[in-house]
């Protein structure tokens, strides 16, 4: 860590997800260095399943065609005041509020004008090109298959 550190990083591959008590670890760790805690759901995504840790000050899904649960591409990020965030009594819930509701304003901000709904005609290509992936990855002249 050093003085540029803003948050601690958490990656949960293969659907593996870190148990609540590493989470709540790392909370007060970051508590005790000012620093948030950012997660990467990208591979855990599982419906009601794991919805993001209550001690992540955001947590981040991907539904691009390789992931769990896909939507051919796209994502969400989840915005949350966490637990424990004001223990140490420098950060008071409404601060941590405000500074979330801040945050997600200028993620929305960033999405209208810089990453726009895509057009439908946009999406329909990808699907062909999801199909045609699909048909070469089952294609028993193209790819090695099991016998
Ligand atoms: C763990 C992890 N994080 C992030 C990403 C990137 O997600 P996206 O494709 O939505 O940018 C991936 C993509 O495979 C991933 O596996």
């Amino acid at each position: 860590m050093s003085k540029k550190t803003v948050a601690i990083f958490v990656v949960h591959p293969f659907g593996a997800v870190l148990g609540k008590d590493s989470m709540a670890e790392l909370r007060t760790m970051a508590n005790e260095n000012k620093l948030d805690i950012w997660e990467d759901c990208a591979q855990c995504y599982s419906g009601s399943g794991y919805t993001g840790s209550s001690f992540a000050n955001a947590s981040f899904f991907s539904f691009g065609p390789i992931k769990t649960a896909t939507a051919l591409g796209g994502g969400l990020a989840v915005l949350r005041s966490p637990c424990n965030k004001d223990d140490n009594g420098t950060t008071s819930h409404e601060q941590e509020l405000e500074r979330v509701s801040t945050l997600a304003s200028t993620m929305r901000r960033i999405q209208e004008t810089k990453h726009k709904q895509q057009p439908n005609n946009v999406y329909l290509w990808r699907v062909v090109k999801c199909i045609a992936l699909h048909m070469i990855s089952q294609s028993r002249y193209l790819c090695a298959q099991r016998k």
